[in-house]
């Protein structure tokens, strides 16, 4: 939810924390930027701060190693609270660590990136990357609560503010034309602008919508996956070779590629892809992958856990806006002939 005052939201879940068991989870940036905030927000509450490497190079068991060691080195028992203070990398990890550690602890999320708040820290997935594949390991695992509290945006840096943006365009495409048009007409060369609570709620809402009624993921969820099977296999290609991209980057490129294929395939609005390659070419730029990986991506898409079938690759895809289809296979051809339409914008 989003709150305007972060000491009274917080209060019902430090009340029911015993002393010493209150943990708050930070990486090297948001300990910089955003922890002050925090601290004025605990007030008197004494916690323990751990601190993690920043970056999704980082989203990895060892880290997660990291978080159950701190806990058991300072006495965590079940009746801890652990805060998730971060990033979407953060809420994933920390999510998972407190629902694993001693059977599960309560956890918090305070999302402090833009991708955070519309997406990742919402809706109860957690886990991290493995053998060099997206969020391979990971379980349900939903917070207490999640606390959005805008204020934290400010130190923002620009491009991240476009990756969480990125993730509010795949939701304005799963739910209205007027949404989506808002989203459009967003002051995007003002990255400081700041987005209207009601916007935000409005996107946040869409997720919710569709968490709720399908939480594990059985078929609905799987719209939610719109841009991310092309999308993570573009990061995959990243990583593998060391490059770090904002994983809204990713998905964005994603989009435009599945937008494609919607257009071929379903029918989709011709207009909407073309509204969304212009916002690439002028804001994110083109996915920087030589012919070689290109040739790799598909074969990163096969390992997708979202495939029925070893051999298939499955993709949520879109007739209309607001009108979304799930488990979608598509020919080879069609989807070398999306990927060529993305790399040649
Ligand atoms: N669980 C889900 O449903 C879900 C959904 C979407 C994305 N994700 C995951 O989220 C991750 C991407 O999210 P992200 O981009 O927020 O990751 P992130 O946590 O890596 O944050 C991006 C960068 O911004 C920094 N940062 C965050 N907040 C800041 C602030 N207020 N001021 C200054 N710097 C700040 C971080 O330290 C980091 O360097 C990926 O790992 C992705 O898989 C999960
Ligand atoms: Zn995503």
């Amino acid at each position: 939810m989003i709150v305007s005052d972060l000491n009274s939201a917080l209060q019902p879940y430090l009340e029911a924390t015993a002393q010493g068991q209150l943990f708050v989870l930070v990486d090297e940036n948001t300990h910089a930027k955003c922890m002050p905030i925090l601290a004025t927000a605990l007030a008197d509450m004494p916690y323990m701060t751990i601190t993690i490497p920043a970056g999704e190079e980082h989203k990895t068991l060892a880290t997660v190693e990291q978080i159950w060691h701190a806990l058991y080195e300072h006495h965590a028992t079940r009746d801890a609270l652990l805060i998730n203070l971060g990033g979407g990398m953060l809420t994933d990890l920390g999510g998972f660590a407190a629902a694993t550690f001693m059977r599960g602890l309560r956890y918090v999320n305070i999302p402090t990136s833009l991708l955070a708040m519309v997406d990742a820290s919402s809706g109860g997935k957690t886990g991290f990357n493995y053998l060099g594949v997206k969020n391979m390991i990971g379980c349900f695992a939903q917070p207490e609560q999640t606390l959005i509290y805008l204020p934290l945006l400010d130190t923002l840096p620009a491009e991240q503010w476009l990756s969480g943006y990125a993730e509010m365009l795949k939701h304005g495409l799963l739910d209205t034309d007027a949404h989506w048009n808002t989203l459009l007409a967003l002051d995007v060369n003002d990255t400081k602008c700041s987005i209207p609570s009601a916007l935000l709620a409005d996107n946040l809402a869409v997720k919710e919508r569709i968490v709720a009624a399908d939480p594990t993921e059985k078929s609905l969820r799987k719209l939610l996956n719109f841009g991310h099977t092309i999308g993570h296999a573009i990061e995959e290609a990243y990583h593998a070779d060391g490059r770090s991209v904002p994983h809204g980057y990713c998905v964005l490129w994603g989009m435009v590629a599945e937008l494609y294929l919607s257009v071929l395939c379903l029918g989709m609005d011709k207009q909407v892809l073309t509204q969304l390659s212009h916002l690439m070419l002028a804001y994110y730029g083109r996915p920087a992958c030589n012919c070689k990986e290109r040739q790799r991506l598909v074969e990163w898409m096969m390992h997708d856990k979202k495939n029925k079938q070893a051999g298939q690759i499955s993709f949520s895809l879109l007739r209309a806006i607001g009108d979304g289809v799930v488990d979608q296979t598509i020919s080879r051809e069609q989807l070398d002939e999306a990927l060529e339409y993305l790399f040649s914008l």
